[in-house]
């Protein structure tokens, strides 16, 4: 049994990947299940917060308790964010969003020819960014890196950039973090410190993370 002592806090958390339609039969994604995200709504629900859970597309079951609103594309997504973010007294993205999506979605299914054919993609809002650009005080915010590379430079450098408290690093070369797995290997990273953590499960990682949260609210560093 935990200790209820996120009793006073509206956590919001995102979860899973977004799909970007291409026609009304295809769409561009990525593998996120939402694991990862939906067992960090239950940690918080366990720790008493109030927790709202944005959730793309994935065939989890609903976490007793969390009121889920449900999303498609990161454009969904974005909308609702920035609804929801003015309430919360954390926020945690680790929903994998796509950073492109068609120029245009076709109306009818696309045909098949001999041809090559090309889609023009355009950027998607960065949402992590705009809620560290808007974050309110004694708003705590925590993102999620997906490197294949140079881990700890280029996550320290996503921390900095989308203003995060927290930003939590997993390596998708590494057995066992990433998507899909119950597992996950992690990087705690903050603006000037690193913390590499042995292979947990996605929900002990679920509380490290929370717990971590209210540790930076009350002035702690991460070390
Ligand atoms: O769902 P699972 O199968 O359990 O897998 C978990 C996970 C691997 C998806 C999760 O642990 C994870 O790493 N999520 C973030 C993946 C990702 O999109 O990383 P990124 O480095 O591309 O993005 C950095 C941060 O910006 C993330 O917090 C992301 O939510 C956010 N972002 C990215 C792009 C965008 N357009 N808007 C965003 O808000």
């Amino acid at each position: 049994q935990q200790e209820k002592n996120l009793s006073n806090k509206k956590v919001l958390i995102t979860a899973g990947p977004t799909q970007e339609a291409i026609d009304p039969v295809r769409f561009i994604s990525n593998h996120s299940s939402g694991k990862q995200g939906y067992a960090i709504a239950k940690a918080a629900k366990e720790l008493g917060a109030d927790v709202t859970l944005v959730s793309g597309p994935v065939s989890l079951p609903p976490v007793d308790g969390v009121h889920t609103i449900p999303v498609t594309t990161a454009l969904d997504m974005f909308e609702v964010m920035k609804e929801e973010a003015q309430k919360a007294d954390y926020i945690v993205m680790a929903a994998a969003v796509a950073d492109y999506r068609p120029a245009k979605v076709a109306s009818d299914k696309i045909k098949k020819t001999k041809e090559e054919t090309q889609i023009e993609m355009v950027p998607n809002p960065d949402i992590l960014a705009w809620i560290g650009q808007h974050k309110q005080e004694n708003q705590i915010v925590c993102g999620f890196a997906m490197e294949t590379k140079d881990l700890d430079k280029n996550a320290q450098e996503k921390c900095i950039r989308k203003n995060c408290d927290l930003l939590i690093a997993n390596n998708l070369k590494v057995e066992g973090a990433g998507f899909q797995t119950d597992t996950n290997v992690v990087t705690l990273v903050s603006k000037n410190t690193l913390k590499h953590l042995p292979k947990c499960t996605k929900e002990e990682l679920g509380f490290l993370i929370l717990r971590t949260m209210k540790e930076i609210e009350e002035g702690k560093s991460l070390c």
